[in-house]
């Protein structure tokens, strides 16, 4: 069968591997009697949305409208609300109708964004390691990506100062993301008032992926909208997914200028009817009564983030305090690096011999080669039940 070059191009990839060695370990458990399966590798939360938001969704749910395509027009609610929490939030007014957008996920936008601003061949530069969908998103528009490598020996700080006069006048997207999956870090407002400040005298679209906004656990998240010349260069994307634990129900937003709105709009127009106007009103919910519910959850973060790290040092396993909820960011463990294992390799070695399963960081792009990103998707308790698990075949290895 034909297949494009363009989905050749997506691959199949590191995350693909992972799932099909979770799935045949799942089997095999079975078959086995094996320690069953703890998955730390995807950022699915394990908590609940707040019961007004699910109370929302079950009271629209049976309106004919909600099961009716929902145009542009019908999402004026759902954009009002996200208005009024833009305004709390940060103090800055935006106009509903032309700078915010209702989005599927932060992954879907963020993906379709380069169709809207780029033309085929024209230059994104994307954070490695970064989300997938971001690098995903630029070959699909048939881009040319350039990427500025974040380093542990700079502390996962990107290295703005890098960028030539010239990258930036090639330039015409960067999609940058802090707080950052998969470093977990919380990253910092100067940055990308810089990005923002350089992307407004260059011309280059700046859009700001920022699903985690509400999730800092040290320091403050960073938001464009703090920042001067979004309204003619930038786009940021905020998402229910993680601060309000509704990643299935598949709602985000964008907000940004008019005219990358509008672009974004047009091509979301070819490709999907927004979302039912049942989830939206789990949204407006989640902005208007329980926009309180991300520093809620945050403590049960920081008590998972605080345990699994010292349980993690207890096992000789050394891994630094993250700023942000959800992810540890842990280095190769030396006897590893020795045996001269991979990222990818270990977390075959560590799922097959203990049933945990991590991501390996070459997933996210090289410069998450040699790293494993642990997801904080399970009660304290059971995140240090796993680690204990893994200390038989630790002790043998080490
Ligand atoms: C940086 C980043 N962007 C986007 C997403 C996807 O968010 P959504 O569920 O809103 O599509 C994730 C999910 O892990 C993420 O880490």
């Amino acid at each position: 069968m034909a297949i494009s070059k363009r989905v050749k191009q997506l691959g199949a990839g590191v995350f693909a591997r992972n799932d099909f060695r979770k799935q045949a370990y799942q089997r095999e458990a079975l078959e086995k009697d094996l320690l069953p399966l703890i998955d730390l590798s995807l950022g699915s939360s394990d908590l609940l949305p707040p019961p007004v938001v699910v109370k929302a969704i079950q009271s629209a749910f049976e309106l004919k409208s909600s099961s009716s395509y929902c145009l542009h027009a019908s999402t004026k609610p759902f954009r009002d609300a996200v208005a009024l929490w833009i305004q709390r939030r940060f103090g800055v007014k935006v106009d509903s109708e032309k700078e915010v957008l209702l989005l599927v996920g932060s992954q879907e936008g963020t993906a379709h964004l380069p169709l809207a601003v780029l033309n085929q061949g024209q230059s994104g530069l994307i954070l490695d390691p970064s989300y997938p969908s971001h690098k995903a998103g630029l070959l699909l528009a048939g881009a040319n990506i350039e990427t500025l490598v974040l380093k542990a020996s700079q502390l996962w700080k990107p290295d703005i100062n890098s960028l030539t006069c010239s990258q930036w006048d090639q330039l015409r997207l960067i999609i940058f993301g802090f707080p950052h999956n998969p470093t977990a870090q919380v990253g910092s407002q100067c940055w990308l008032d810089e990005i923002m400040e350089n992307g407004k005298k260059h011309q280059v679209v700046i859009a700001h992926d920022n699903p985690y906004f509400d999730l800092a656990l040290d320091g403050q998240a960073p938001s464009l909208m703090r920042c001067t010349g979004w309204r003619e260069w930038g786009i940021e994307f905020f998402s229910f997914s993680k601060g309000w634990c509704m990643g299935g129900f598949r709602l985000a937003f964008a907000v940004g200028a008019e005219s990358i709105i509008s672009a974004l709009k047009q091509v979301k127009g070819v490709i999907d009817f927004n979302q039912s106007l049942a989830i939206q009103a789990g949204g407006i919910a989640a902005l208007s009564i329980a926009d309180d519910w991300p520093s809620f959850i945050l403590e049960t973060y920081r008590e998972r983030r605080d345990k699994a790290v010292a349980k993690l040092k207890e096992l000789g396993w050394p891994v630094d305090s993250p700023s942000m909820a959800m992810y540890l960011w842990a280095s190769l463990p030396s006897w590893a690096k020795a045996q001269g294992l991979t990222d990818e390799e270990f977390a075959a070695k560590l799922l097959s011999h203990t049933g945990i399963a991590v991501t390996p960081g070459s997933g996210f792009g090289i410069g998450g080669d040699g790293w494993l990103r642990i997801a904080l998707v399970r009660p304290a308790a059971e995140i240090e039940n796993a680690i204990d698990q893994m200390k038989p075949w630790w002790n043998v290895n080490s």
